[in-house]
C-alpha cells in the first residue's frame, strides 16, 4: 500500500518537514480504516541509496507501509539495490527533534539512519523554559557534553538519542500478570558511517530500555546508524512492539527521572486522591521566580493507573506509553473544558510554603491501590515534532490508596484554615463538600477570632523589655495559635477499619450514614484504657471504661460540630502531634494560659507522636506521606521543650 505523499525528489527534501506533517495525517486518517493500525504510525523508508549516504538523498522517500505487508520487505520498486544483512531496510530519521514511530515485531530489529544534513542543519530554539529548573538534586553536575550543545557547523557535536515504547505485548493468560513484556534494545554507532548497529554489530552503545525509556548521548560528526530490535516473546505474550525513536543534536527529546517521583500523596478519600509536587524552587517569595512559578499555568500533568491495570507494566518510563495506557489523565487541555478526573493548580500551601502544582485526582474507585506518576508534556507548553524535548517527561510512580468507608472527605483551600489539605469527618447525608468546608471554616475563624480579643490585651507591639518574651512575639503566638486551632478543631479522618495501633477511634456508639455496622455490640463494652501512662490507682477511672463510656472513643474531639452537626459515625483519627501543643504553649505569654496535658492525663487520646521514619503518624499542617524522615520532624526545638515545665491548664479542645 502506498500513498500519494511518499515520494520527494532530492529537490523537495526541503519541504521534508511539513510533507510528513501530510503523510502523518494520512497515516490518521489511513488508520481509522485499518484496524491493525489501531495505535501504530509507521513510517518506513525505501532504502534505496542508503550505502552511500551523503551523495544521495533518496532516501528521504517515505513510504507508508502496513503491518505485516510483506510488500515492505520484497516490494521494492525495479531498479533498486536489494538490501543486505539482517536488516531488511534503513529508515531514515525524519527531522530533528522529531519523533520516528514505528512497529517492530518480535526478534525484529530496525535499522535507522541520521543524515548528515540532519547532524548539520542548524539548532532549534529551545524557549525560555520553566522559570527554574525544578526537582534537580543539587549535587548533579551537569554532563560535560552539554558544552558542545550549540556549537553548530563544528566537526562533531554531541547527539542525543532517545526512545519511547509507545506499545507493548499484552499478557493473553488468564492468570494474574506480574511482570511486563520484555524490553527493547537501543544502538548506536559509536562511529561514523557505521552501519554494523543491532544485536550483532561492533562499535556501538548498546542500552536495554528501562521500563520503556531509554537514551544515549555520543559525539558524532556525520551520517550515524542506530538500531531497534525487539527479543523473542516469552510465552504468555502476544503482540508487537510500537516505538518512537528521536534524534537532535539539541536536547533529549524524551526524558525519565529515573529516581526522583517529586510528588506527594497529601491524602485521599474513598473516592479521590490529593498529591502535590515538591517544591518548584526554594526562592523567596519576593523573588521574580517565586511569582512567576505561580502565574504560570499548571505546567505538569499526571497520569495514574488502577494497581490492577497491569497494561503499564514495562513502560513505566516512557511518556508514550502512559498516554496510551493510562487511567486516569490530567494535562493542560483538560482544564479548557474536557471533562477529567484530574483537577489542577498552583499552590504555595505545605512546608516551606514554596510553589507547588496540586493535582486533585477525583473518579477513583474505593479500597484501591493505584500509581501516579508526574508527567511534562513536551516542555511544558509545547510539544511533538519540532520542539525541543518535545517527547516529554515521567517522573518515578507514586503509590497510593483510596479509602474503604464513605465517612472520610477530602477538603482543602479552606479560606481561613488555608494549610488544612486532608481527610475529615463526613457523611453524606448531612453535609455535601461545600457545606463541610462552610462549618468547618465558621467554627474555626470564629474560634479565631475570639482569641485574637484576647491576645489584643497583651501588650505585643511595644518595647523590647514590655514585651513578654524577647524571642517571641505576639505574631509567632497568633501562628502558633492557628496551626494549633486548625488541627484540632478539624481532625484527621482515617478508616474505622484501619487496624494502624496510632489512630484513635472515634464515635464508636454513632450509626453509620447508610446504618451500616463494623461494630458488634459487645465490643463497645469491653474495657478501654484511654490513658495508658495513668497512674494505676486503685479505682482510678482511667481503668474502668469501656469503648462506649469513655469520652475518647464515644465522642470526637470537636463535638459542637462533628458529633451533633456532621455525625459522620465511627471514624479513626489521626491525632494531631504533640509538638503544635507544645510550640504554641512556648508561643505565647503564659497570661493566655495555655498548657498541655501530661502522659496519662489525657496526652494520649489527644496527641500523636511523629515517626521518625518517615511514615505519617500523627496529624500537622503541610503533612504529607513519604517525606524523608529528616525534613518531617518540626524544628527540634519544639521536642525539647519539657513536658515538667509546662502549665497544665484545661483546654476547651483537647
Ligand atoms: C520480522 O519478523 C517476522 C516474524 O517473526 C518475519 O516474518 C519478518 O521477516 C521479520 N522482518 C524483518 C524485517 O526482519
Ligand atoms: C516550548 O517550545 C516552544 C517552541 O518550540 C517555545 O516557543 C516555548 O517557549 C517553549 N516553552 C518553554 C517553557 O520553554
Ligand atoms: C490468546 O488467548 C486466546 C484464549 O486463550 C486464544 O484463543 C488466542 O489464540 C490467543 N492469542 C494469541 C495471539 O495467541
Ligand atoms: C539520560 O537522561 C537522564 C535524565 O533524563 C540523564 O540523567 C542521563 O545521564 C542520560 N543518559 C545519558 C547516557 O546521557
Ligand atoms: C485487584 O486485585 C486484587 C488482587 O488480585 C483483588 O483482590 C481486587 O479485587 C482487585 N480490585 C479491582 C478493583 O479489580
Ligand atoms: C465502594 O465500591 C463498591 C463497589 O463499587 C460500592 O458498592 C460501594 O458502595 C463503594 N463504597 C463507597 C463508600 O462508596
Ligand atoms: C451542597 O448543598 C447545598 C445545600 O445543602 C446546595 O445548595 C449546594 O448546591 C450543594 N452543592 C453541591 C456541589 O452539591
Ligand atoms: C457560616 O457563617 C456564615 C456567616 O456567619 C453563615 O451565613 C453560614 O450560614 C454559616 N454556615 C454554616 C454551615 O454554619
Ligand atoms: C504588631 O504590629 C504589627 C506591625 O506593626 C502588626 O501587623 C500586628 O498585627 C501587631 N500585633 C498585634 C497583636 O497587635
Ligand atoms: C437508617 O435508619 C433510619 C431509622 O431506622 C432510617 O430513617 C434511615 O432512612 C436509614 N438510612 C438509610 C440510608 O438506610
Ligand atoms: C455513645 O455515643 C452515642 C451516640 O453519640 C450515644 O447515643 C450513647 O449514649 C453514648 N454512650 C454512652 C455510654 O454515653
Ligand atoms: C514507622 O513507625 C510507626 C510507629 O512509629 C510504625 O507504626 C510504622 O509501621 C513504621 N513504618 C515503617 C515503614 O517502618
Amino acid at each position: 500500500m502506498r500513498f500519494p505523499c511518499a515520494k520527494l525528489t532530492p529537490l523537495q527534501s526541503r519541504f521534508v518537514a511539513s510533507f510528513s506533517a501530510l503523510c502523518l495525517l494520512g497515516i490518521v486518517y489511513w488508520s481509522l480504516s485499518n484496524p491493525h493500525f489501531a495505535y501504530a504510525a509507521e513510517l518506513a523508508v525505501d532504502g534505496s541509496g542508503q550505502a552511500r549516504s551523503g551523495e544521495d538523498h533518496n532516501w528521504h522517500r517515505i513510504e507508508q507501509s502496513r503491518l505485516h505487508d510483506d510488500e515492505v520487505e520484497d516490494g521494492s520498486e525495479a531498479g533498486e539495490v536489494p538490501l543486505l544483512g539482517r536488516a531488511a531496510a534503513v529508515t531514515a530519521i525524519s527531522a530533528n527533534n522529531a519523533p520516528n514511530q514505528l512497529n517492530i515485531q518480535p526478534g525484529n530489529t530496525t535499522l535507522w539512519v541520521y543524515s548528515n544534513e540532519l547532524f548539520t542543519s542548524p539548532s532549534t530554539p529551545t524557549g525560555p523554559g520553566l522559570p527554574s529548573d525544578p526537582g534537580v538534586k543539587r549535587h548533579v553536575e551537569p554532563m560535560h557534553h552539554d558544552l558542545k550543545r550549540r556549537q553548530d557547523g563544528a566537526q562533531t557535536k554531541t547527539i542525543y538519542v532517545s526512545i519511547n515504547t509507545c506499545v507493548q505485548p499484552t499478557w493473553n493468560e488468564t492468570s494474574l500478570q506480574t511482570v511486563g513484556p520484555p524490553q527493547l534494545t537501543l544502538y548506536v554507532s559509536s562511529e561514523a558511517n557505521n552501519d554494523a548497529v543491532g544485536p550483532d554489530g561492533t562499535s556501538q552503545v548498546v542500552q536495554t530500555l528501562s521500563e520503556g525509556f531509554a537514551n544515549v548521548s555520543v559525539t558524532a560528526s556525520g551520517t550515524w546508524y542506530i538500531a531497534v530490535s525487539a527479543p523473542a516473546l516469552p510465552s504468555g505474550f502476544v503482540g508487537v512492539w510500537n516505538y518512537e525513536l528521536a534524534v537532535s543534536h539539541d536536547a533529549y527529546y524524551h526524558s525519565a527521572d529515573e529516581s526522583d517521583a517529586f510528588l506527594f500523596q497529601v491524602d485521599t478519600d474513598f473516592e479521590s486522591a490529593l498529591l502535590v509536587t515538591g517544591d518548584l524552587t526554594q526562592q523567596k517569595p519576593s523573588t521574580a521566580t517565586f511569582q512567576q512559578w505561580l502565574d504560570l499555568s499548571p505546567p505538569f500533568s499526571i497520569f495514574a493507573a488502577n494497581v490492577n491495570d497491569t497494561s503499564i507494566l514495562g513502560m513505566q518510563n516512557s511518556y508514550c506509553g502512559w498516554s496510551n495506557k493510562h487511567q486516569v489523565a490530567g494535562s493542560q487541555l483538560d482544564l479548557n473544558g474536557t471533562k477529567s478526573g484530574v483537577q489542577m493548580s498552583m499552590i504555595t500551601r505545605g512546608l516551606g510554603s514554596k510553589p507547588k502544582e496540586q493535582f486533585y485526582v477525583t473518579n477513583l474507585d474505593n479500597s484501591s491501590s493505584y500509581i501516579g506518576v508526574l508527567a511534562q508534556s513536551g516542555n511544558s507548553t509545547n510539544s511533538g515534532a519540532g520542539v525541543v524535548g518535545g517527547g516529554g517527561k515521567i517522573w518515578q510512580p507514586v503509590p497510593w490508596q483510596t479509602k474503604t468507608d464513605g465517612n472520610c472527605a477530602l477538603m482543602f483551600d479552606l479560606p481561613f484554615c488555608s494549610d488544612v489539605a486532608y481527610a475529615v469527618p463526613s457523611n453524606p447525608q448531612t453535609y455535601n463538600i461545600t457545606g463541610l468546608r462552610e462549618v468547618f471554616d465558621n467554627y474555626t475563624s470564629v474560634s479565631y477570632q475570639q482569641f485574637a480579643y484576647s491576645l489584643q490585651q497583651i501588650p505585643c507591639n511595644t518595647t523590647s523589655d514590655a514585651q513578654y518574651s524577647n524571642v517571641k512575639t505576639c505574631d509567632d503566638c497568633a501562628a502558633a495559635y492557628k496551626q494549633w486551632l486548625c488541627a484540632v478543631s478539624i481532625p484527621r479522618c482515617e478508616d474505622f477499619t484501619n487496624p494502624a495501633t496510632y489512630l484513635q477511634k472515634r464515635n464508636m456508639g454513632q450509626v453509620y450514614f447508610n446504618n451500616q455496622s463494623y461494630i458488634s455490640p459487645d465490643i463497645l463494652t469491653q474495657p478501654y484504657i484511654p490513658m495508658s501512662r495513668a497512674p494505676t490507682l486503685q479505682g482510678s477511672p482511667a481503668y474502668s471504661q469501656t469503648y462506649n463510656t469513655s469520652l475518647a472513643t464515644n465522642s470526637s474531639r470537636n463535638t459542637a460540630i462533628i458529633d451533633s452537626l456532621i455525625m459522620p459515625g465511627p471514624y479513626n483519627e489521626l491525632l494531631p502531634c504533640e509538638d503544635l501543643c507544645y510550640s504554641l504553649v512556648q508561643s505565647c505569654p503564659s497570661s493566655l494560659g495555655f498548657g498541655c496535658p501530661y502522659p496519662g492525663r489525657g496526652l494520649e487520646a489527644g496527641y500523636g507522636v511523629r515517626s521518625t521514619n518517615g511514615s505519617l503518624t500523627c496529624s500537622y499542617l503541610g503533612a504529607v506521606y513519604s517525606l524523608n524522615a529528616a525534613t518531617d520532624l518540626v524544628a527540634p526545638v519544639f521536642r525539647a521543650v519539657s513536658l515538667a515545665a509546662l502549665v497544665m491548664v484545661g483546654l476547651g479542645v483537647v
